[in-house]
């Protein structure tokens, strides 16, 4: 495999992982008035709001609120380590394993989340906080580990004291009203700013200086004030969306009102696995990419038909909230008889349309796809199913067996056919190009499972007809199908018809689009023109993250600069001590450069690092050979298949270490 390939294999691994940004700007908060200020006239919606969880999303440290969880003080155990939370002389500390190699108390500074958990903020260097990896339930008054099983150790990235647990850049941006990074790469250091801590009323209605200005000038007047305005009801789902989804940033300076794709790149269900098949939620996904690809929402319901816009509690409670819809009346909503449709089942509405997953160990979310619970999709995919999940103590087959008794033939639906088949495109089958392309193409789905499909239709890029499919979506309505063909066209590059139609996408009116197509073409973009300026901008904006450092290097790398892409990959390999992509790229370009030594070096330490990977020894092994020391090349390259018998990479390249007699 040349090294170019091995290159796009990394990207591929890592495009969507968890970007977080910066930006180097002034900061102006002058237009904002501060949440304070609405009180008195607002007085309903100020004191629902004040109540909130949005208002609590950060604060100070409180000393009669917060006592409770310090005081006395508290022991507890995760792994062979102990945590104690106390207070001293009146400081309120943690002392646990941090940057030191024994216990040491880290003093406690914010208060991070409000319900159902807890998390505090240590101030460290540099303008930074570091996000305690020991929680607090204030419900049970109990102390425990928020990463559970997952134990994490000094020095590596996730860990609380490494960057994956930084509240500047990972945290921040959705906890916080209009928050500037400001980290400054010269100096590694940050100036973090917002115009007010916690998600206040300016999060969602943009700054209002000048609104309390006008009607305070204007006092006794029924016109209304030019300066406020109202959201649409699709503004409003992308405004949630902000903070609600998996994105990468593209700015920080998203304001309510304005497109959600000319802000953020949205992640949605891909080769990651981190939804279901069905749409359902897996990872830690909140609630708008599943929204996103509900029936609900494709008919124009929106969060506020079941949120208070300011307690954000439910509008009506229990089955009422479905109900006022589902009761027949609103248009396109399927009028259900709630005792006949439950048949036995004691469940209400949401306990088999909104299924419960426990995240931070102490959450339970609600799945807002509102899928249709079915048993045979578990048995066939392994997509789990409500039913099960409630009742766990029965098997799969006890509930299909009541599934097809009670709903018979209703339970074919083609949501459940959508699962199948992206199921199969997930695992590569050939026969899912062609449902691929018809799903792409049918406007009676939403744009969220169109541009699935897209994304499932990279594999298939060079194939004439899925490339047809995917340059005809170039001029999809909607920017998230565009950007997910574009991101697809890559494996198709060398064509010079797919090549001119990327062109054009650099001047897409939408930003995410602009970044895709700058990102695909990135060998040759004009770095000055407007779609390089936004990938830059993006770039720039994760410079304090190993993902952005790793990305830097491959754009230097597509634009033949190693020596450049060196120095970026030296950062992320620091920052990311236990990354087997980022390591084996830094040993190829240290390999290219002509720094075997440096690059064999990088190989130790990553074999260190992470033993049973396959791709490490395979990487010294090309590397090896490339430098004509073939035995030791083969002793590496058995290393990598006795790591993972069959590993396709590593046979070929043994084969050409054995050149067969002519
Ligand atoms: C001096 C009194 C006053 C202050 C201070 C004030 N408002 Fe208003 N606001 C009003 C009045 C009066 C209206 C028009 C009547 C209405 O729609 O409630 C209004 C309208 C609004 C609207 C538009 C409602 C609609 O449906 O069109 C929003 C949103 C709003 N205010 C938010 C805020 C926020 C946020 C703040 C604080 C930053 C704030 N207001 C401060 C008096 C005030
Ligand atoms: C600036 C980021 C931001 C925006 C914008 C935002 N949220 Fe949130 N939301 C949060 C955060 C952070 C939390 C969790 C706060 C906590 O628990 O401490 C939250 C919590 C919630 C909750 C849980 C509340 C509860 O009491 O359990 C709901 C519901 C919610 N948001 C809905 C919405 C909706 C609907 C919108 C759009 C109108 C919205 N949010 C906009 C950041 C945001
Ligand atoms: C993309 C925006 C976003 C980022 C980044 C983010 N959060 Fe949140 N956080 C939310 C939202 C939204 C909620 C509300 C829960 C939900 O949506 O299901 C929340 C809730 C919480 C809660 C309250 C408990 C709960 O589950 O509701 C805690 C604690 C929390 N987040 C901690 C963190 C920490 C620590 C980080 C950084 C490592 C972080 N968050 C990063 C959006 C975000
Ligand atoms: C998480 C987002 C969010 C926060 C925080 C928020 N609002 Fe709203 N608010 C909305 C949405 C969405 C609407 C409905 C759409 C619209 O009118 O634009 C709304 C409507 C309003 C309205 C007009 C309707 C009404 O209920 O009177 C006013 C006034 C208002 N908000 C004031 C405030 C004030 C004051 C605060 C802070 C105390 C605040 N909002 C906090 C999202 C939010
Ligand atoms: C504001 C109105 C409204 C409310 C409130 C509402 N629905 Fe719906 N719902 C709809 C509409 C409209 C559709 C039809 C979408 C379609 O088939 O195109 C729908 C469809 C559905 C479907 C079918 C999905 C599918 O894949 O076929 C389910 C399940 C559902 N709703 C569950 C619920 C549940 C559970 C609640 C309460 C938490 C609820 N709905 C509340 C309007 C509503
Ligand atoms: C025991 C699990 C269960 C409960 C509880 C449940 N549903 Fe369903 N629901 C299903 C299944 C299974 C289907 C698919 C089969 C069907 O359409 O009959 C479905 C289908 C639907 C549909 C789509 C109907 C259509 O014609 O496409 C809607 C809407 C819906 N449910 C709403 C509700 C509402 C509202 C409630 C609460 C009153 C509720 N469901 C409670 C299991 C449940
Ligand atoms: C059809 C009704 C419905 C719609 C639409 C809806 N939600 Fe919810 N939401 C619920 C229900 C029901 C709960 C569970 C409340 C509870 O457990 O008390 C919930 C819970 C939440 C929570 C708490 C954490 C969790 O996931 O359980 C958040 C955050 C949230 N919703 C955000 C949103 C956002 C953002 C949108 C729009 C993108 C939205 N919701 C649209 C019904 C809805
Ligand atoms: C939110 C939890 C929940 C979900 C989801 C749920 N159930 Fe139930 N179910 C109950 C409860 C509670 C009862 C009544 C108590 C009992 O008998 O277990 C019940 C009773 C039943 C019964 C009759 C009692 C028995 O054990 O024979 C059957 C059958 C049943 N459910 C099947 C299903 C099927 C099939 C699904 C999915 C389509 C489902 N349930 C989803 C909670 C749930």
């Amino acid at each position: 495999m040349n090294l170019g390939l091995f290159f796009s294999m990394i990207v591929a691994h890592i495009v969507g992982a968890e970007f977080q940004n910066t930006k180097n700007e002034a900061t102006h908060f002058t237009a904002f008035a501060g949440s304070e200020s609405c009180r008195d006239c607002h007085r309903a919606d100020y004191d629902l709001w004040a109540q909130s969880n949005h208002a609590l999303a950060e604060r100070p440290l409180q000393v009669a609120t917060d006592r409770t969880a310090f005081n006395p003080p508290r022991d507890f155990k995760h792994g062979d380590e102990t945590t104690t939370a106390r207070i001293q002389n009146g400081q309120f500390q943690i002392v646990t394993l941090g940057l030191e190699s024994n216990r040491q108390p880290y003093r406690i500074e914010r208060v991070f989340g409000h319900d159902p958990l807890i998390q505090f903020l240590t101030p460290f260097p540099g303008g930074r906080y570091q996000v305690q990896e020991a929680s607090y339930d204030p419900k049970s008054n109990q102390w425990f580990y928020v990463y559970g099983d997952d134990l994490r150790n000094p020095g590596e990235y996730g860990h609380w004291t490494g960057r994956g647990m930084n509240w500047n850049s990972q945290c921040a941006e959705c906890h916080n009203t209009r928050l500037k990074k400001n980290y400054d790469a010269g100096t590694d250091s940050y100036h973090t700013t917002m115009a007010e801590m916690g998600v206040g009323c300016e999060a969602c209605h943009g700054p209002l200086k000048a609104h309390v200005e006008w009607r305070n000038a204007h006092t006794n007047t029924t016109l209304l004030d030019p300066t406020v305005f109202k959201l649409s009801p699709a503004r409003i789902v992308g405004l949630c969306g902000s903070c609600h989804s998996r994105n990468t940033d593209l700015t920080e300076n998203f304001k309510p009102g304005d497109s959600f794709y000319d802000h953020y790149a949205l992640e949605t269900l891909d080769g990651d696995k981190r939804w279901y098949p069905d749409g359902q939620i897996k990872d830690e996904d909140y609630e708008f990419e599943a929204f996103l690809g509900s029936k609900m929402y494709q008919d124009g319901v929106i969060c506020l038909d079941c949120h208070n816009p300011h307690s954000y509690k439910n509008t009506l409670q229990g089955n009422d909230l479905c109900m006022r819809c589902h009761i027949g009346g609103y248009p396109k909503a399927p009028k259900i008889d709630p005792v006949s449709h439950t048949h036995e089942c004691k469940s209400d509405c949401i306990g088999c349309h909104m299924p419960v997953t426990v995240y931070m160990q102490r959450h339970p979310r609600r799945d807002h796809g509102f899928t249709i619970p079915d048993p045979l999709l578990t048995k066939e995919l392994n997509v789990p199913n409500a039913c099960n999940r409630c009742h766990a103590g029965k098997t799969t087959d006890w509930s299909l067996k009541y599934a097809d008794e009670w709903y018979g033939t209703n339970m074919n639906r083609s949501t459940r056919e959508r699962a199948r088949w992206i199921a199969a495109a997930e695992s590569g089958e050939a026969e899912a190009n062609e449902k691929m392309i018809g799903l792409l193409a049918d406007t009676n789905q939403s744009p969220y499972w169109r541009a699935v499909a897209a994304t499932f239709l990279e594999q298939w890029a060079v194939e004439p007809a899925t490339q047809t499919a995917l340059l005809a979506q170039l001029k999809s309505e909607h920017p998230l199908v565009r950007e997910k063909a574009v991101r697809s066209l890559e494996p198709a590059l060398s064509d010079t018809n797919v090549a001119s139609a990327l062109q054009g996408m650099l001047s897409d009116p939408l930003r995410n689009v602009r970044v895709a197509a700058a990102w695909v073409l990135r060998a040759t973009v004009d770095m000055q023109g407007q779609a390089g300026q936004d990938l830059q901008r993006m770039l720039d904006l994760e410079a304090d993250q190993p993902t952005g450092q790793f990305e830097e290097a491959m754009l230097l790398l597509s634009r033949q600069q190693p020596a450049e892409a060196l120095v970026h990959l030296k950062k992320a390999t620091a920052w990311d001590k236990l990354s087997p992509p980022f390591l084996c790229t830094q040993a190829q370009v240290q390999d290219q450069l002509g720094q075997l030594a440096g690059a064999l070096k990088t190989l130790d330490q990553a074999e260190a690092a992470v033993p049973d990977d396959p791709h490490i020894p395979y990487v010294r092994a090309m590397i090896l050979a490339r430098n004509g020391r073939n035995e030791e090349a083969k002793a590496a390259v058995n290393r990598a298949l006795k790591l993972q018998p069959g590993f396709q990479p590593a046979l070929g390249l043994l084969n050409n270490l054995h050149p067969k007699s002519p």
